[in-house]
């Protein structure tokens, strides 16, 4: 080995090192970002509004302010990733989406500066369409209470749709 070499690796074995290093990358990549599934998001969508309203409900502004952010995180980085149910009306569901992501622009403005009747009508309207939602995509029976501290979806008797078993 003449003195230029010494102490280095061949070149071959550098190029197979880099070539581990990328593929050792790739395989990281695709790990971190596998497709969401639809019921995990919107059980954590359901998880954060339930706990948004408690908080809201008692005056724990901040903790509410937490939860919605997080809640558009969800709806922004993940629910697109997401393979919806394929049934029922999608443009309906589409529009519904539309619906509640304006009515959470208006509740997190509401939470900035809280008045608690405009945070209780905002709630109510993000409610209506997460629900109009569930409608169009033949899930009516998973209903969100309308309103401030009920749990999320409602499972009191006095919510069953009429005709659900
Ligand atoms: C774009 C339509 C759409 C919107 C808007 C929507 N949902 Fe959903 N939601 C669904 C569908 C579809 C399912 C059933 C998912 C499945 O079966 O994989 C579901 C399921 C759920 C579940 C049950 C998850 C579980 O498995 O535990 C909860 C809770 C829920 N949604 C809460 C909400 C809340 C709260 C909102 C509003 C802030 C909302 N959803 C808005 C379509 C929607």
């Amino acid at each position: 080995m003449d003195k230029t070499t010494q102490g280095r690796a061949p070149r071959w074995q550098t190029g197979v090192a880099w070539v581990a290093v990328g593929l050792a990358i790739g395989a990281g990549a695709c790990r971190a970002q596998p497709a969401p599934r639809y019921g995990q998001a919107m059980h954590e969508i359901g998880r954060r509004f339930e706990v948004l309203g408690r908080a809201a409900a008692v005056g724990r502004y901040e903790l509410a302010r937490y939860e919605l952010d997080e809640l558009n995180e969800v709806v922004e980085d993940d629910l697109p990733r997401a393979q919806a149910p394929q049934v029922g009306d999608l443009a309906g569901a589409a529009a519904s989406l539309r619906a509640m992501q304006v009515a959470l622009t208006s509740l997190q403005r509401d939470l900035q500066d809280p008045v608690p009747g405009t945070v209780r009508a905002h709630f109510a309207q993000v409610a209506k369409a997460c629900n109009a939602c569930h409608a169009s995509l033949a899930h009516g029976f998973i209903q969100v209470p309308e309103e401030l501290g009920g749990s999320v979806p409602r499972t009191d008797a006095g919510s069953l749709v009429r005709g659900v078993p």
